[in-house]
């Protein structure tokens, strides 16, 4: 047992932005060097329409393939019904749903209204799906770049529906509005509403806040944190969005504070050069990554 989750995200939130296709066969590669090093939890991709996002056409192999790999969840995202029928079929462990807390932002991303979001996914959680876990992920939860502020009332409304149908509740900021008093203050509201279903935050790092928000959150009793390597991310939906909190830094810093992760920070450098490899044009990002390790780093037990 690892004291922190982390789930990878960059194979599905990292390639759903990134300018140029990354090949079936390079995702694969990279999804197995990702769970050599330790990741448990892999987003490996999205069902979604494939015309509206080429990068997710090869979900479903993606996922099968994945499937094959010992000792990781398979996670992927859907936003409809037909999009949670498609990865059962193909064999997905957990399926996320993004639930904007923000109507622009929902209506922009998935055609449909924050309630008629949270009425889709109580239909897919009223579908058979016998031990496939659904995450109800609430998205543009700490601001929304078309909305701009998004209230905490809205935040607390949808977590709490979810909460009722899910087996597990995310709060994501979608777009890098969120700062850590924010951040402590939103959980810990959530929490009081919802307890233990309260899991996942997904941050990005858009505003350089990635990693403060994390801690911020671990001190609120988080214990499950989506990043993706090297920062790729956004969401093609919302304006201005940008990368993930960047998984080598946020490995980095709960390792060096003695909080274990299960990741291999070296064989992590490796799943990077393979993603860098891969998409030489993509912004990467990471100060691990440039600055190396520190002598006389110990890494968690
Ligand atoms: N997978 C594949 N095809 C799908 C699909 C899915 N999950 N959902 C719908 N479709 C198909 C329909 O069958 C229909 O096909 P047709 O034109 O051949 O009949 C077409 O797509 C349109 O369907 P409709 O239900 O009208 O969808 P829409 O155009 O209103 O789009 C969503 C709604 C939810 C499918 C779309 O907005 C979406 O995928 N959003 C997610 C975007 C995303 O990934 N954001 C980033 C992650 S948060
Ligand atoms: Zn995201």
């Amino acid at each position: 047992m690892t004291d922190i989750v982390i789930c990878e995200v960059g194979p599905r939130d990292g390639l759903q932005n990134a300018k140029h296709l990354m090949p079936t066969n390079a995702k694969k590669e990279w999804i197995r060097a990702l769970a050599d090093a330790g990741l448990k939890e892999i987003e490996v991709g999205s069902f979604v329409p494939p015309k509206l996002i080429p990068a997710m056409a090869d979900t479903a192999e993606i996922v099968a393939y994945a499937r094959t790999i010992p000792g990781i969840k398979v996670i992927a995202l859907a936003p409809n019904l037909k999009g949670f029928q498609r990865a059962l079929e193909a064999g997905a462990q957990k399926v996320t749903f993004p639930v904007s807390a923000s109507r622009q932002h929902s209506e922009s991303n998935v055609r449909m209204t924050p309630d008629q979001m949270v009425e889709e996914v109580r239909k897919c959680a009223q579908h058979p799906h016998a031990g496939v876990e659904i995450e109800g992920a609430v998205s543009t939860a700490f601001g929304c770049t078309m909305q701009g502020t998004v209230p905490e009332e809205d935040v607390l409304r949808i977590a709490t529906k979810l909460a009722e149908f899910c087996d597990s509740v995310a709060l994501a900021d979608t777009v890098g509005y969120a700062n850590p008093v924010q951040v402590r203050r939103v959980f810990a509201k959530v929490k009081k509403a919802i307890g233990n279903k309260l899991e996942g935050a997904h941050f990005h790092n858009t505003r350089g806040l990635g990693l403060a928000n994390a801690l911020a959150a671990y001190e609120e009793g988080v214990r499950s944190f989506d990043s993706s390597l090297g920062g790729l991310g956004g969401c093609p939906f919302a304006p201005g969005a940008s990368g993930n909190v960047i998984t080598e830094d946020l490995v980095f810093m709960f390792e060096a504070m003695g909080v274990s992760t299960g990741i291999d920070l070296d064989k992590l450098m490796t799943a990077r050069k393979i993603m860098v490899q891969v998409l030489p044009q993509e912004q990467t990002y990471g100060h691990f990554a440039l600055a190396g390790v520190p002598k006389g780093f110990r890494a968690a037990a």
